[in-house]
């Protein structure tokens, strides 16, 4: 491990109890009815990765106001909440390694749950009176909807190019991130320069972060992810590692499979051997190596931060996005 590579995991350390805090103070103002779901979920653990950033960036651009934690926590609602939604649209069962919300409250609820937290989200930027940040968090709400919609638009179809791919997985997961960014250069008051910059970061970050994503659902199991292995071939997507793998067979068999895989009623047997194959043949590893050209694209748009601690841990956040395992 490198030394940048540790000073952020000490930044993620000291930070962690003030993000918990703001968060805590947040869900104890909640409804009673509402609180049990909300807490469910944000108890349950999750890296914090979008406040990290905004904190990140607010601290390299000489943030000077009050409750950056609070304002950072807004992004990490709008995330869980994205969570709590996805997880009925996926039908899958764990999260954070626990029981999925919809699983232990029913579905209503955890709908209902999970727009409260989206209105927090937007509650809690709308206090700071600050509009740009009011559009930047609608923005990023609309366009992750939109990713989650075009995905499952595209579900068994394996015909999705990779172009349509990486549009999905923009939508859904990386405009997110790059509002986190982007937050942090806003609620300090810098230039333009420096907000565009930190776009292309968190908008570069954001798409490797999911083609890393994608790569661990074939190869890190529950007990380090805490989400279950292989789910996205169960489900019917088709991410990078599954059409790389449908490349490298021949015509035929590529057909065969393909017809396999369309059938939503596949025995689970043999969704396993597929699995294990994509996996053992180096298609996970090659999705996780498809993320280095947006990391690269990422670590250049930084050069234009000053000098500072926090542009060392930005730095260090790329090499992080790109090894991870959970
Ligand atoms: C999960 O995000 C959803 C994706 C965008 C892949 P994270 O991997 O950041 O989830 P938590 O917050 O740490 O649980
Ligand atoms: C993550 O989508 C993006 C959003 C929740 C908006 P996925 O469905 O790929 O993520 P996991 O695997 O459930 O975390
Ligand atoms: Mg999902
Ligand atoms: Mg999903």
């Amino acid at each position: 491990m490198n030394d940048a590579f540790a000073q952020l995991k000490v930044a993620f350390v000291r930070e962690l109890p003030a993000i918990n805090a703001a968060i805590q103070a947040e869900i104890d103002a909640l409804h009673p009815l509402v609180r049990p779901v909300a807490a469910h979920v944000m108890d349950a653990g999750g890296k914090r990765l979008r406040p990290m950033l905004t904190i990140l960036f607010a601290r390299a651009l000489n943030f000077r106001g009050d409750d950056l934690h609070t304002l950072a926590s807004s992004l990490e609602f709008l995330h869980s909440a994205t969570l709590m939604h996805d997880d009925i649209l996926d039908n899958a069962d764990l999260r954070r390694g626990k029981p999925a919300a919809h699983t232990l409250f029913g579905l209503t609820p955890t709908i209902l749950a999970g727009d409260v937290l989206l209105a927090l989200a937007n509650e809690i930027v709308a206090r700071t009176g600050n509009p740009p940040l009011t559009a930047c968090i609608s923005q990023a709400i609309m366009q992750t909807a939109s990713g989650e919609i075009m995905e499952i638009a595209a579900v068994r179809n394996a015909g999705i190019t990779r172009a349509e791919y990486i549009e999905i997985i923009t939508g859904k997961t990386a405009y997110l991130i790059q509002s986190a960014c982007e937050f942090g250069v806003i609620a300090a008051g810098a230039s333009e320069r420096l907000r565009s910059a930190a776009r292309s970061f968190g908008l570069n970050l954001g798409i490797a972060f999911q083609l890393v994503d994608d790569a661990l659902d074939y190869t890190s199991g529950t007990d380090t992810s805490g989400k279950p292995l292989g789910g996205d071939l169960r489900e019917g997507k088709f991410t990078l590692p599954l059409l790389l793998y449908l490349e490298s067979l021949p015509d035929e068999e590529r057909q065969a499979t393909i017809r396999e895989l369309t059938d939503a009623d596949l025995n689970p047997a043999r969704q396993d051997r597929i699995i294990a194959e994509i996996a053992s043949k180096g298609f996970a590893d090659q999705t996780r190596d498809a993320a280095k050209s947006y990391l690269a694209l990422a670590s250049q748009a930084l050069d234009v931060l000053p000098v500072c601690l926090e542009k060392n841990l930005l730095r260090a956040m790329v090499d992080f996005v790109l090894t991870r395992d959970k």
